[in-house]
């Protein structure tokens, strides 16, 4: 089957077509929206989501703004007040922000098709950086490794072919992965939903698991290395990714294993000195509730969508234009 894009500026009818997340892996449906509020509530609800995705989202929530008139800075406000913790949102409105301030609303529209092309290109170089690292990992092992990851950061959450998944499927490509273990990511389900879903379009041996389950399958099972997304990263190099990355990150130290994070350069927030300045999202506890079966008005629930992996636990993180090893922060020169 041949995927359509994740989520795209079309100038010819100035929508926004976006793949519904919340209906896969049952149905691959694109929607298209034609209102700054739809795509508001498509970002508030996951209908898109994963940081470069609402990057190009960003922009192109901008673009339609703009094609319907809005007032520029509230349409900014607007769509960065829907998720605060993926600084990939922002960077992205913002950029479309500042070219309309600069030239005029009809210029907003390319701002919307750049950002799309470029994503495309910064997936790429992820990919072979990152699938390079696996493949020395893969040798000093004696040829191939499986990997464990964390929510999805693959094609869905991107304009391309995605960020840690990108890596994941070009290092199988070359005959360095064997099998992926996939955490189901609690509660939204990203993992067992979206990148199964993607490792299965790609024919990529793989197994759904319990986010509980990370420890007892790498020692049961073995693998050589974590990969995974990030969502912001502070100049200190500390890692906001999905709930329940911080866990994958401490099991793999005490496996040993090294715990890679794949992101653009346009993650990395230089404004944020260190994980604990990054706001989290709380989502609704409902999201929890509803899945349990609580009836409405009862049951509490706690429900934290990000956590911060401290920058000691990192490895790799790998950009589309460096990596930057363990004890040398995004930040410091050398
Ligand atoms: O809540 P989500 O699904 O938007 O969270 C997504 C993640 O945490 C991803 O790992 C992250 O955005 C990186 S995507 C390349």
């Amino acid at each position: 089957m041949t995927v359509p894009p994740t989520v795209q500026w079309n100038s010819d009818t100035c929508t926004v077509d976006l793949i519904d997340q919340r209906l896969l892996p049952a149905t691959c449906h694109v929607v298209t929206i034609d209102t700054l509020h739809g795509l508001c509530e498509a970002i508030q609800t996951l209908a898109v989501r994963g940081a470069p995705a609402l990057e190009i989202a960003g922009a192109a929530g901008m673009a339609l703004a703009a094609y319907n008139d809005a007032e520029p800075n509230d349409a900014y406000e607007m769509i960065v007040s829907t998720r605060p913790t993926a600084v990939n949102l922002e960077v992205g409105a913002r950029r479309a922000l500042e070219v309309w301030q600069r030239e005029g609303r009809a210029a907003v529209s390319d701002v919307a098709l750049s950002v799309f092309d470029e994503d495309a290109s910064r997936n790429r170089a992820i990919a072979t950086r990152g699938a390079a690292i696996l493949r020395t990992i893969a040798e000093e092992l004696g040829g191939s490794l499986n990997v464990i990851t964390h929510c999805n950061a693959g094609r869905l959450a991107c304009g391309d072919v995605g960020t840690a998944l990108g890596i994941i499927e070009e290092a199988w490509r070359g005959g360095v992965v064997d099998e992926v273990f996939v955490n189901e990511t609690r509660p939204l389900m990203q993992g067992a939903r979206l990148t199964a879903w993607e490792l299965e379009q790609e024919e990529i041996p793989h197994a759904i698991i319990p986010d509980s389950a990370a420890a007892f399958i790498l020692e049961s099972e073995g693998a050589g290395a974590a990969v995974v997304g990030a969502d912001r990263i502070a100049a200190n190099g500390d890692v906001a990714n999905k709930i329940g990355t911080f866990n994958l990150a401490i099991v793999a130290r005490y496996f040993e294993i090294p715990f890679i994070v794949a992101a653009p350069e346009s993650t990395i927030d230089m404004r944020t000195p260190e994980g604990a300045d990054i706001p989290i999202e709380m989502r609704d506890e409902r999201e929890l509730l509803d899945s349990e079966g609580w009836p409405e008005g009862q049951g509490h629930a706690l429900n934290p969508a990000f956590d911060i992996t401290p920058s000691e636990l990192v490895t790799h993180t790998v950009t589309e234009t460096r990596t930057i090893s363990q004890g040398h922060p995004p930040g410091r020169k050398g």
